[in-house]
């Protein structure tokens, strides 16, 4: 048996996932957009560098929230500028911290991690991070249109993972720390203003984390179609997030051709479809599910959003 709803009205922070042209940022603007219509202060925000919000809500959007309908607020994050924010504040916190002789030799090893592999992700995780912990104080509701699958991913287990390095990196500094104690300082502590910022990054993470984790407060909607590699992708998603103990609120099988089209072709591919259903509702068994029809066009337009934002509002309880 399926649930035709799912429960996303209590919940403070939505990740929306899936794979590529699935629905994601339309099932996220119509979610948000119905929650906003509800009551909630609601916060959309894109992590995805190929954006489109701006395109479906006809507006520019920049890294800041902008109301785009009453308690709708959209901002979109874009991962290049957000690394170098971050790379630019990594340089300002070391001022002062790094002697004046070194500092030059310090900047060159920090744009060369600018461009390793996965620099853009950890600083768009960063500003995740802080969109989080600050933001849930303004809106009632955080929802993240993410980009396709593999990328959201690694950015909700990042959490963990830089939990484990930092605690590392914090042990280490701190041997150090107590071997100059020892040597230079007469048995007292040394500042050390390095160890302090490792620190209060570790508790950032460890606060988001307890964030991500708890299922009162944070779940996960995978989109799918129902098609073969959407469904393998929500699958592999499906498991990866469980690895992480990341709860899963729900599927949306979106796109799904509705009663009234005909003709043989249509009624091959609506066979085809209900094969696909069934194996969903199989793999998916435990999950609260919600079906959303083919529309004749696109939704581009405002009134569109609304339209399928009416019909989310009665399926999110
Ligand atoms: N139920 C639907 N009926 C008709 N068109 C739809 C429906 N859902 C989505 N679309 C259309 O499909 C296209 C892809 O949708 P969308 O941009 O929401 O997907 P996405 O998963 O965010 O894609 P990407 O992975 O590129 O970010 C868009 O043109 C959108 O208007
Ligand atoms: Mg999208």
């Amino acid at each position: 048996m399926t649930i035709d709803r799912v429960k996303i009205l209590d919940k403070r922070v939505l990740f929306v996932g899936g794979k590529g042209g699935v629905g994601k940022s339309t099932s996220a603007s119509a979610i948000a957009m119905a929650a906003s219509k509800l009551g909630k202060r609601v916060l959309l925000v894109s992590t995805d560098p190929a954006h489109n919000l701006s395109d479906l809500f006809h507006t520019r959007l920049k890294g800041e929230p902008k109301e785009v309908v009453r308690n709708l607020f959209v901002m979109e994050i874009n991962p290049e500028k957000e690394s170098e924010r971050y790379i630019a504040n990594v340089k300002k916190n070391l001022e002062g911290q790094v002697r004046a002789t070194m500092i030059e030799e310090v900047h060159r090893q920090i744009d060369m991690a600018k461009t390793s592999p996965g620099a853009d992700e950890a600083a768009l995780f960063d500003r995740v991070t802080s969109l989080v912990l600050e933001e849930l104080d303004r809106f009632d509701l955080l929802i993240f249109d993410t980009a396709p699958t593999g990328h959201t991913l690694r950015l909700v287990s990042l959490p963990e993972m830089m939990g484990v390095w930092m605690d590392g990196m914090l042990e280490r500094r701190r041997k150090t720390n107590e071997h100059y104690t020892q040597l230079l300082n007469d048995g007292e502590p040394v500042e050390d203003p390095i160890y302090q910022t490792l620190q209060a990054r570790r508790d950032k993470f460890r606060r988001v984390r307890e964030i991500l984790l708890d299922s009162s407060m944070t779940g996960f909607l995978f989109v799918l179609n129902p098609e073969r590699l959407p469904i393998e992708e929500a699958k592999r998603g499906v498991e990866t997030l469980r690895q992480h103990d990341i709860p899963v609120l729900g599927i949306i099988i979106n796109k799904i051709l509705p009663d009234s089209v005909d003709g043989t072709f249509f009624q091959k591919r609506k066979e085809q479809q209900l094969v696909y259903i069934e194996e969903i509702k199989r793999s998916f068994r435990k999950l609260p599910m919600v079906r959303m029809e083919l529309l004749e066009e696109d939704i581009s337009t405002l009134a569109h959003l609304e339209m399928v934002a009416g019909r989310w509002s009665s399926l999110m309880e």
